[in-house]
């Protein structure tokens, strides 16, 4: 047996962004910047979005789980790296490249590297998203503006005090939606909107991002729902029936897990662990692992991965 000071410190491997308030205990497999402003900033007034959480980030990705309350979002900035948010709850309204969108539960916006950009949730519901991004570049990105004066507010949702009209506050237009105040850089209609869901009603055409149907020649495994890559990042569905999953394996690129429905039982080196719904999974690099679905539930899990693969 052995001695206490000879257990083996395990490697945490499961981030559940609910207890990432501070530094989780021992060593972990990413860096954990606990729940703060996204931005970084003390307070609201220096800062230029709303959002909060836990940052985790690995040596090619960040992830982290955003709240953004009703009415509220950022100023329109910028970042050189790129970024899929994933809606679990409520509706982001975006301004990309010279369009408004709506972005709802269940729902993927992608945000090339370099693109301004501004996300506001709606006046009817917080939103929480999953984001991530690649590590060409921090978490947040400087307001097009270079002021950090206040984020950017939907009509009485304004705090006073705060920033410009035009900057910080979002008038809505006839239609209920605001109008863009991002330029229309490509000259055309891009898609920055996925349903993640039915990307099979999704043509490739004008798209931001490659488009991966469900039934692809290439991926002909029953489990995969369909992917998007985009320049660095890819974001890919995985179904995995109760009980199914893969065998001990090895993959030369990182991954994080966000576990949509059900509950993943993995082993990562010698560990076992388990990864309920709304927590993430990190995989780096080269790490031996095996993962399937809990015996009673199906399970539904958002990749991301290298573009390339
Ligand atoms: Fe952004």
């Amino acid at each position: 047996m052995l001695a206490e000071d000879q257990i083996p410190v395990k490697t945490r491997h499961v981030y559940n962004f609910d207890e990432l308030d501070r530094q989780p205990e021992g060593p972990c497999s990413a860096t954990v910047t606990p729940r703060r402003l996204i931005s970084g900033s003390k307070d609201l007034a220096t800062s230029k979005a709303t959002s909060t959480g836990a940052v985790v980030t690995g040596e090619r990705f960040h992830a982290t789980l955003v709240w953004k309350p009703r009415g509220t979002g950022s100023k329109i900035h910028t970042h050189p790296n790129e970024q899929f948010n994933y809606v679990l709850q409520g509706t982001l309204i975006a301004d990309i490249d010279g369009q408004v969108m709506l972005v709802p539960k269940g729902h993927v916006v992608h945000i090339p590297a370099g693109i301004p950009h501004s996300h506001v949730s709606t006046a009817d519901d917080d939103v929480w998203f999953f984001a991530a991004k690649d590590t060409r570049y921090g978490i947040t990105g400087p307001a097009l503006d270079g002021k950090h004066d206040g984020p950017r507010y939907l009509p009485g949702f304004y705090q006073p005090g705060f920033g410009t009209p035009g900057s910080n506050q979002w008038e809505v237009g006839a239609d209920g939606l605001p109008a863009p105040q991002t330029e229309n850089r490509s000259g055309k209609r891009v898609r920055y909107v996925y349903n993640i869901h039915e990307l099979e009603q999704v043509s490739q055409e004008f798209c931001s991002a490659k488009v991966i149907h469900r039934g692809d020649a290439s991926r002909k495994e029953h489990t995969f729902g369909g992917a998007l890559n985009g320049q660095k990042v890819g974001i890919e569905l995985m179904h995995i029936a109760r009980g199914e999953g893969w065998e001990r394996h090895t993959q030369p690129y990182e991954q994080f897990v966000w576990v949509l429905q059900g509950m993943l039982l993995a082993q990562v080196d010698d560990q076992l662990i388990q990864v309920p719904e709304r927590s993430l999974l990190h995989l780096p690099e080269d790490i031996v692992h095996s993962a399937k679905a809990s015996p009673d539930k199906d399970t539904v899990l958002y990749i991301v991965r290298p573009a390339a693969h």
